[in-house]
């Protein structure tokens, strides 16, 4: 028995028959959508806030100005929008999806997940839904667990996101992060299949190293160190990290990531149409494209105008490469990312 469409997510769960061969379908993406809030928060704003410049920002980073969501909008709700773009984008109703994964830092709650909020926020009755953390490699990680759903039969329709409010997790005294971060959402869809337009996934890899736990953490909040009146004066449940540390961690994980998924897959590096690399920092972006030596036009940069929005910033440049064009029917695109953790990813699609 292979895949037929469940009616329910309890259904998806239980139809796969395991006296059978195992046979592995191929997953593509079918549809991309992304979303950042209105507000805008440029360097020029941050220079009345902290001890900063433009010129500094720019020259160092490369980011002009990020995006910050309103007191009111949720994590959930920024998924929801980019959830409902790429649903669209695919042609699939909520109802047809038996999975929904959100990568993210900065959940609305502990608990229940954000994924469940989105669940109910679209309607989408027949998926299974969590949250995985894999802090700025997040979105790569969904889509690796999605696509081992799907491509066992386990799921017919996967909806990825990665969604961060970052701003409620900045500190907002310290010039060193605070320039850094912003808030959006990315989403795609998947399936199995290799039809006709459809994006095929040809390869992922994800990786991690807990050694270096304390190199980018929220330190406070956790179990490790519950919320008091003390440590929220001390600013602990927000982002602590250590720059030019993670910097380096940052371009050789990305190039190794990257090099192995290139030589798995079987890549020529020459047909790589666009690499939409994580958007943390124009130099390390330009230090991972040169080690791979992936010209700069056959690089997807965004972060001039968002800012690094961790698991979310992958995503959502993705969805905006493939609305402006950037790449087409046929061509390889690669996904590479690198997080807190640490965490690092790739992914090499088909489109
Ligand atoms: N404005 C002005 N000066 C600043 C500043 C700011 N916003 N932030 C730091 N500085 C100062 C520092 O205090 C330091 O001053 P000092 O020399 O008097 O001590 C100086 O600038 C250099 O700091 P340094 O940390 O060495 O700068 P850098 O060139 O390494 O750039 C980062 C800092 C954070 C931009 C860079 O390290 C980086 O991008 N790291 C990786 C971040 C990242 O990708 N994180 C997410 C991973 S998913």
């Amino acid at each position: 028995m292979g895949f037929s469409k469940p009616k329910s997510a309890h259904d998806t769960f239980i139809m796969t028959d395991l006296t059978q061969p195992f046979k592995r379908l191929p997953v593509a993406v079918i549809g991309t959508g992304s979303y950042v809030p209105e507000r805008r928060l440029t360097n020029a704003d941050l220079e009345k806030m902290v001890d900063t410049s433009d010129e500094w920002i720019i020259t160092r980073t490369g980011i002009q100005e990020r995006r910050i969501a309103a007191p009111d909008e949720r994590t959930s709700d920024m998924a929801t929008k980019a959830a409902r773009r790429a649903l669209e984008s695919a042609g699939v109703s909520a109802e047809e999806l038996d999975l929904i994964i959100v990568a993210t830092i900065t959940p609305d709650t502990f608990t229940p997940s954000t994924a469940c909020y989105v669940q109910n926020n679209i309607g989408a009755k027949n998926a299974a839904a969590f949250d995985i953390s894999a802090a700025c490699s997040g979105f790569l990680f969904a889509l690796k667990t999605a696509v081992q759903y799907v491509g066992c039969g386990q799921a017919g329709h996967a909806l990825i996101i990665a969604s961060e409010k970052l701003s409620t997790v900045v500190n907002w005294e310290d010039r060193s992060t605070c320039v850094l971060f912003g808030d959006g959402a990315g989403a795609a869809v998947l399936r199995s299949g290799g039809r006709p337009g459809d994006g095929a996934v040809l390869a992922s890899d994800i990786g991690s190293d807990g050694t270096l736990h304390d190199l980018l953490q929220i330190p406070g909040g956790g179990s490790a160190c519950p919320t008091t009146v003390e440590n929220v004066h001390e600013r602990l449940a927000t982002l602590a990290m250590r720059g030019n540390e993670t910097f380096k961690h940052a371009v050789s994980h990305m190039r190794d990531s990257a090099n192995s998924l290139i030589e798995r897959a079987g890549i020529d590096p020459g047909d790589i149409k666009l690499v939409i690399p994580h958007q943390a920092n124009l130099r390390i972006i330009n230090a991972v494209a040169q080690r791979l030596r992936i010209p700069s036009d056959r690089v997807f940069v965004n972060l001039y105008k968002y800012g690094n929005t961790s698991a979310a910033a992958v995503a959502i440049a993705f969805d905006e490469a493939r609305r402006e064009g950037r790449f087409g029917k046929g061509d390889i695109v690669l996904l590479v990312t690198f997080g807190a953790g640490l965490t690092w990813s790739s992914a090499a699609i088909r489109w």
